[in-house]
């Protein structure tokens, strides 16, 4: 514990931006979960909309971004005053930074066109359901590559800035993304059952 703490340690837990970064990173899905099951219930942002699911769909989408972009300044913010560690200041872990940052990001952007605006922001809760399962890139190489290429846009970020701290986040990035997709996965496949059940009787009537 020693070198967590004293003056050379690798993370300083008495800065508040720590705190405040980690609790972003928390409240972030626990917010996009709890909105959406609320939509798939009650449909309470569709009526807003004025009963037009897909507007609805693009304002929750805006504030998921949005909230995202406010995490991630507080994310920066609470690394710049962290302290940095000699390991992760050198040329070649600059080199992983890149190409984490790189890979990530491309996971993310890739997912986005692949899913569509309402595809990448839980359209299925209001009703806007994909077609068919995404199977091409990046699905056919990870099956939550929005996830786990966020999850490396935070590694590298935490590489590029050479701060430990950013690596904690990380870790607490990945396990709310881990935990998120528990909630979320069964709960789409059986938006997706349903509709397959539906189909199933409609197609019975037409025999
Ligand atoms: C995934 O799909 C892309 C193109 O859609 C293809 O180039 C790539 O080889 C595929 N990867 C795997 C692991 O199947």
């Amino acid at each position: 514990m020693a070198s967590l703490i004293g003056s050379n340690s690798l993370v300083d837990f008495d800065q508040r931006s720590l705190a405040v970064a980690a609790a972003a990173i928390a409240f972030n899905p626990i917010f996009w979960n709890t909105v959406a099951r609320q939509e798939y219930h009650n449909k309470i942002l569709t009526k807003l909309a004025g009963g037009n699911s897909r507007l609805a769909c693009y304002g929750l989408a805006i504030v998921i971004f949005s909230i995202g972009i406010f995490r991630d300044f507080l994310y920066e913010r609470a690394l710049r005053s962290q302290p940095s560690h000699p390991l992760l200041e050198t040329e070649l872990s600059n080199y992983i930074a890149y190409a984490l940052l790189a890979s990530g990001n491309i996971l993310v952007l890739s997912s986005m066109w692949a899913l569509g605006v309402t595809g990448t922001y839980l359209g299925d809760y209001f009703g806007i359901l994909m077609d068919e399962m995404v199977t091409g890139f990046p699905f056919n190489i990870s099956d939550a590559p929005m996830y786990y290429g966020s999850a490396m846009s935070f590694l590298g970020t935490a590489i590029w800035f050479g701060k430990p701290a950013g690596i904690l986040l990380t870790v607490e990035v990945l396990i709310v993304y881990l935990i998120a997709l528990r909630f979320e996965d069964p709960f789409t496949a059986n938006i997706y059952a349903k509709r397959a059940e539906e189909q199933k009787k409609v197609g019975k009537k037409a025999l």
